[in-house]
């Protein structure tokens, strides 16, 4: 909780009780999972990804009357920039922004009355940031499911908070249980963005097995690789990686990406295929270094009752 006396910036800026947010994981995050997290004293944001505007739309109604964010890829979004103006339509309380130059968006995220995030990998991308104005900034480290790079977070966390100046920095990677919160408090963070944890939860979007496979899994079965980019054809840039739990796709490719290459044509279609059936050994699964302690699937409103059931470490 928040209460006024501690002022916590978070809360203030997206007018929440607690300093947590849901990640907006793409095709994960959808309206529904968003609504759960906001309902409970959170903000929910859905994972804009790639961008489908279809997608979008049926997620926003998903979301019901709930308060939302939306997050974009932005190196996708500077290919399709109108997904913007679609978010922003909905009057979003935030647009997030990962992974790309921010510069392009940021001044009209800002004039639309949404708070700009921005989650980096590094402390140069934070004096960036911080230098266009982002209202929050969210430290990603490594052990991050998804999307990311190479830096841990017990170190770029507190580098970000110094590079941060007044702007609150949130913590993400492997944050799973209240313990983490402590510790990135400690760190400097003013609160959390959360994945992993709460892919495992009722609401999330996707196929049963994949939950049951970041149940079933510990976090030394994780891997960063980019063979599933190479598999679902996305053209992601360097330095970032997914985090993923290894499987037979990886056994075979990670490692072995030349001659990946060679056969990236079958591969590629076979995987929406691999995806529609839950083929947990063929597709990627990405999840976090947190899932050694994601022992079940439960409600999104369970998940984050447990996160604040202890005295607020902010
Ligand atoms: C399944 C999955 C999909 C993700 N998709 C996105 C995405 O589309 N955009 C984004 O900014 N981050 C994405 N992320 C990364 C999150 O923003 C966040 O940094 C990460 O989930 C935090 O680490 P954790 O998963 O250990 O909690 C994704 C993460 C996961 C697990």
């Amino acid at each position: 909780m928040c209460p006024a006396a501690t002022k916590n910036p978070v809360c203030e800026l997206l007018d929440i009780d607690h300093p947590l947010i849901l990640a907006p994981m793409a095709l994960t995050s959808g309206g529904a999972l968003a609504k759960a997290v906001t309902e409970a004293g959170g903000l929910g944001l859905i994972g804009g990804g790639y961008g489908d505007a279809n997608w979008l739309e049926t997620e926003f109604v998903n979301a019901g009357n709930a308060r939302f964010g939306v997050g974009f890829i932005t190196w996708s979004l500077a290919k399709q920039p109108e997904l913007l103006d679609l978010a922003l339509s909905r009057n979003p309380v935030a647009i997030m922004l990962s992974f790309g130059d921010a510069a392009p968006f940021i001044a009209k995220i800002k004039e639309s009355g949404a708070k700009a995030i921005c989650q980096v990998q590094t402390r140069k991308q934070a004096e960036e940031v911080a230098a266009l104005g982002a209202d929050i900034i969210v430290a990603q480290g490594t052990e991050a499911g998804g999307h990311g790079a190479a830096r841990g977070l017990a170190s770029l966390l507190p580098s970000v908070v110094d590079a941060a100046g007044d702007i609150p920095v949130l913590a993400a990677g492997g944050i799973t249980e209240y313990r983490d919160l402590v510790a990135a408090a400690s760190l400097g963070a003013k609160g959390a963005l959360i994945g992993t944890r709460f892919f495992a939860s009722d609401e999330a979007l996707g196929h049963p097995n994949v939950k049951t496979r970041i149940v079933e899994s510990t976090a030394d079965d994780t891997v960063r690789t980019t063979v599933f980019d190479v598999a679902r054809n996305l053209d992601w840039p360097a330095p970032y990686t997914v985090r993923a739990i290894n499987n037979g796709f990886t056994q075979k490719w990670h490692g072995n990406e030349g001659a990946l290459e060679t056969q990236k044509e079958e591969i590629i279609a076979a995987y929406p295929g691999a995806v529609a059936s839950g083929d947990v050994d063929y597709m990627g699964v990405f999840a976090g270094e947190g899932i050694d302690r994601i022992k079940e699937i439960k409600s999104a409103k369970d998940i984050f009752a447990d996160f604040i059931k202890s005295p607020s470490p902010w």
